[in-house]
């Protein structure tokens, strides 16, 4: 059976985890207007002003996700700037002016950038959220990358912490780490009279005794989070990702369950992972459509809905549509995409060919209900699960059958059966 193309504005998917909404576009004009004064923590993660391009590397087929050796660098942001300091800067105060107005009065921002333009950045956010509001300026600190001889390796990134007003919900009980990571080689090791471990200062004529079991708090300096390794199995292939460790911090110290956590540059979603293992709701914002479908594919088990319009290809789909007792049979028969690859596209292993099943990263089947898709069950390719999986069970519902596909260019099409003439 045939399938065709249609349009289609927001696909709703029903999961285990809190969910929340994905948008693509410009974070400065996008419409969030249902979000202001409702959001309890924004994090910002833009471009530093590096001049550098940013990749998503995109893994191909089977062989691809198994290995790791077949795949797509396709460009996923610019962070070069041709009106230099100046359109940089208005593209920073236009991020925290709309973080300012979805902020609710105990909400927390966190700007996260780095040496380059973090001295102009707390300039801006003491204008937009007043210098009374700053809380911290916090140090993450990482040993990855290269080393200069030049000059004092640049190895920290800064995350500027801000309230929105004096009522901030702030919470640090709830991100405390073992007292063993805190620094305590200037203490007294002892064991107190029942033989419990401890350290112990002496100030002001005065004892102080800290006990290994109990917990510490983190200071503004972040030592404990490393960076993501080559081979962390958290990497997504999207450059810059940051790790789900600091994002849990972030997340954890500022908000309750059920609380909205906003990303603006949401990136690969690490925030938005934050967010659904914490019980909140999230907005994920980015400009790239490879955010877009990297973000869909990490949080497909939770309540998400991608209200981001469908696009038409030139593909052509051809899928069985099988009734059975109570659900249908949805088996993907071929697939012929439709690649026109970006200029600056670099493929690895070089002339490799991208076709069939292969240009599949993603699939679903659902109804079409309600003005919306609603996906009943999804495949996507992982590294644990490099093979996409060719047929999936639809329970027989109301509502008109379709399937999704997101292909290897992160093109998010929906498509029914074609009618018969
Ligand atoms: C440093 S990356 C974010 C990485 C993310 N924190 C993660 O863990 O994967 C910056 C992101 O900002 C996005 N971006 C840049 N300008 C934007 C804008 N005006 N609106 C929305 N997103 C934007 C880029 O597409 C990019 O994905």
């Amino acid at each position: 059976m045939i399938w065709r193309q249609i349009d289609g504005d927001r696909e709703q998917i029903v999961g285990d985890r809190a969910g929340g909404v994905l948008l693509q576009g410009d974070a400065r004009t996008v419409d969030l207007s249902a979000y202001q004064g409702r959001v309890q923590c924004v994090y910002l993660d833009p471009p530093f002003f590096t001049g550098d391009e940013f990749n998503f590397r995109m893994r191909v087929g089977e062989s691809g996700w198994a290995e790791g050796k077949q795949y797509l660098t396709l460009g996923a942001y610019s962070d070069s700037f041709p009106g230099g300091q100046a359109q940089y800067l208005a593209l920073l105060r236009g991020l925290l002016e709309r973080a300012y107005d979805l902020l609710s009065d105990t909400g927390a921002l966190f700007l996260h950038l780095d040496s380059r333009m973090s001295a102009h950045a707390r300039i801006l956010c003491d204008q937009i959220f007043k210098e009374s509001n700053f809380i911290n300026e916090i140090i993450w600190a990482y040993q990855s990358g290269g080393r200069s001889k030049r000059h004092f390796s640049r190895k920290h990134d800064v995350i500027l912490f801000y309230a929105k007003s004096r009522q901030l919900y702030f919470d640090i009980t709830r991100v405390a780490v073992p007292r063993r990571d805190t620094r305590s080689n200037h203490m007294r090791r002892t064991v107190d009279a029942q033989g419990r471990p401890c350290r112990t200062i002496r100030a002001g004529g005065k004892i102080y005794t800290y006990y290994d079991d109990e917990p510490a708090y983190p200071d503004d300096v972040w030592a404990d989070v490393s960076h993501l390794q080559q081979k962390d199995p958290q990497r997504t292939g999207y450059d810059t990702q940051k790790p789900l460790a600091l994002l849990n911090r972030i997340v954890r110290c500022c908000t309750r369950p059920g609380d909205i956590v906003a990303d603006l540059c949401c990136g690969s979603g690490t925030t938005l992972m934050a967010a659904a293992e914490n019980d909140c709701r999230f907005l994920g914002v980015d400009l790239s459509p490879h955010a877009i479908s990297v973000c869909r594919k990490r949080l497909l088990d939770t309540t998400l809905e991608v209200r981001v319009p469908f696009t038409h290809t030139g593909a052509r789909l051809e899928a069985d549509l099988v009734p059975g007792i109570g659900y249908y049979e949805i088996e993907l028969q071929n697939y012929e995409p439709d690649l026109a690859f970006p200029e600056g596209t670099r493929f690895t292993p070089a002339g490799l060919r991208v076709e069939g099943l292969d240009a599949i990263d993603q699939w679903s089947v659902g109804f079409l209900r309600d003005g919306a898709y609603k996906v009943y069950v999804s495949n996507a390719r992982r590294k644990q699960t490099p093979a996409l999986r060719t047929l999936l069970e639809l329970p027989l519902l109301r509502g008109q059958a379709a399937i999704s596909i997101v292909d290897v260019l992160g093109r998010r099409t929906l498509w029914v059966p074609e009618e018969e003439k």
